[in-house]
């Protein structure tokens, strides 16, 4: 199932991140807290129930139901609630705080994909990709959460808690990645037909990878001399899309610059070939019900073949 995270490279119970060993951590405090008022509380009832004879006092009974039952269990639950609220607001970074990561990322939520944004330090402009988050290991990374349309949320298991993306508000996150990997993330509130085909990988480098990674990405790709690159602006691909250094400087849709770099396509749901982008160009309809791009499947099989040739190349 996409939203429990069981196992591997989405789950809560194996935390990569800080954020997430705390989660963890309370998950487990939960859990041994509410079994030892499960076993107090049932140990009374057995208690009761074996008790032979007539009951030598109604007072000692009262003063079993008392603490077994009632002070116990609240003393436990109390106990809990307080080291709950004292973990939440290192959970949580309050919102307007001046930003104090190096790094920022910024993610907006779209029927049904992920616009991503960079900003560091080394670099003015802010760097745009598109359903795949890239970020370094052991450097906290601020994560500004935006939505354009209806209410998505972003969730990696692995690394931390979810956090809700609005339309017409912004919602921080802080993440601290402790383990290099790849970490799925999936959409994880309802928001339309593909709500489910809404999800993206998360990929945890070496913090000198990832700064030549980001330098690569703040790049037009390099330049390719194909036909496929003629075919894709006159077909009109660049009013939705943006490849740098082309005339396709469309914003509608997710941006392709680098879109042969990343590991999967239409926003983790398939793998990134050459075959699976000529069919998402000429059906994503039936690839992500709901999609707002249209479909092209009116494209000769050529045009259809050498614009996903160009793409697969934009590395
Ligand atoms: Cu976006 Cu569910």
């Amino acid at each position: 199932m996409f939203a429990h995270g069981c196992a591997g490279i989405q789950s809560t119970l194996e935390p990569t991140g800080a954020e997430a060993r705390q989660i963890a951590t309370l998950f487990w405090v939960m859990v041994i807290g509410g079994s030892v008022v499960w076993l107090a509380v049932i140990g009374t009832l057995l208690y009761a129930a074996r008790w032979k004879g007539e009951p030598h006092s109604a007072q000692s009974a009262g003063r079993l139901i008392l603490w077994g039952g009632a002070i116990f269990p609240a003393v436990v639950l109390m106990a809990l609630l307080a080291y709950a609220l004292w973990l939440m607001p290192s959970l949580r970074p309050q919102s307007g705080e001046p930003p104090s990561a190096p790094l920022r990322i910024e993610v907006t939520g779209e029927q049904f994909w992920w616009r991503v944004s960079y900003r560091s330090k080394n670099h003015e402009a802010s760097i745009a990709s598109a359903n795949e988050i890239r970020l370094p290991l052991g450097q906290r990374v601020e994560f500004v959460l935006k939505s354009s349309d209806v209410i998505h949320s972003f969730w990696i298991p692995s690394l931390g808690g979810k956090m809700d993306m609005i339309p017409g508000r912004t919602n921080r996150l802080s993440l601290l990645a402790t383990k290099v990997g790849i970490f799925r993330g999936p959409c994880a509130e309802y928001c339309g037909t593909s709500h489910t085909l809404m999800a993206f990988y998360a990929m945890v480098m070496d913090p000198a990878a990832f700064d030549i990674w980001l330098e690569a990405q703040s790049q037009p790709s390099e330049e390719l001399a194909s036909d496929g690159k003629l075919r894709f602006i006159s077909n009109g691909c660049g009013s939705c899309h943006t490849v740098h250094g082309t005339e396709a400087t469309g914003t509608l849709g997710p941006d392709l610059t680098h879109l042969g770099s990343r590991e999967s396509l239409a926003a983790g749901i398939l793998p990134n070939t050459e075959e699976a982008i000529r069919r998402f160009i000429a059906d994503p309809d039936v690839i992500k019900p709901g999609s707002k791009m249209p479909a092209f499947r009116m494209l000769p099989e050529d045009d259809l073949q050498a614009i996903a040739s160009y793409l697969k190349g934009l590395k």
